[in-house]
């Protein structure tokens, strides 16, 4: 069983529904610190959670990562999202030719004593000119992939394509590549 240190619901469904049973949702938080890039944002939460939970665990953090924006919002997805949202993203978008955009992921992995593992994923796509879609959560609505948003897919055809499918893939691989 591992511990997966989280307080999205949306993110908690996804790596259940890549890893099966195994895991289990802690909302006890960690320090999210502002750093330049989400493998450092992992390393300070995993050093922050180590020792504290009697089991392996593993965090998560993702990103919006916009070409016409020189990668904005980035680091500073949360936080956009939680004041501009959405909207405010095709605002800043308004006008801009290039769509292009990639959703990025890391996730911190570690049982207790053993160093941080990290994995990656990402996936490309384009920003949407208007928001589509009930399913997913966060900037799913605005990122499209072949026509159609992440809000618009279920949530095995995003995992199967997605940043975080990537990583947690990844991840599930390291672990049954072990004895
Ligand atoms: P964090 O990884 O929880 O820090 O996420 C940063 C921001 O990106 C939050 O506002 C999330 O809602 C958003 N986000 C993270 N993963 C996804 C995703 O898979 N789709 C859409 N938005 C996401």
């Amino acid at each position: 069983m591992i511990y997966f240190v989280t307080s999205n619901r949306g993110k908690m469904e996804e790596a259940r529904a890549m890893l099966g049973m195994e895991l289990s949702q802690m909302d006890i938080g960690y320090p999210e610190i502002q750093a330049d890039t989400l493998e450092e944002v992992v390393i300070f939460g995993m050093k922050d959670l180590a020792g504290r939970l009697d089991g392996p665990v593993m965090i998560e953090d993702a990103g919006l990562f916009v070409d016409a924006l020189n990668g904005f919002p980035g680091v500073f997805s949360a936080y956009a999202q939680k004041t501009i949202g959405n909207a405010g993203i095709l605002r800043l978008m308004e006008g801009a030719k290039d769509r292009g955009a990639s959703f990025r992921s890391v996730v911190g992995y570690a049982e207790p004593g053993e160093e941080v593992r990290l994995f990656r994923g990402e996936l490309r796509g384009k920003i949407a000119f208007a928001p589509r879609g009930e399913g997913g959560f966060g900037y799913d609505p605005i990122f499209e992939v072949g026509g159609i948003t992440v809000a618009e897919m279920g949530l095995q055809d995003k995992n199967r394509i997605s940043h975080r499918g990537q990583s947690i893939g990844a991840m599930r691989e390291h672990l049954s590549g072990r004895t």
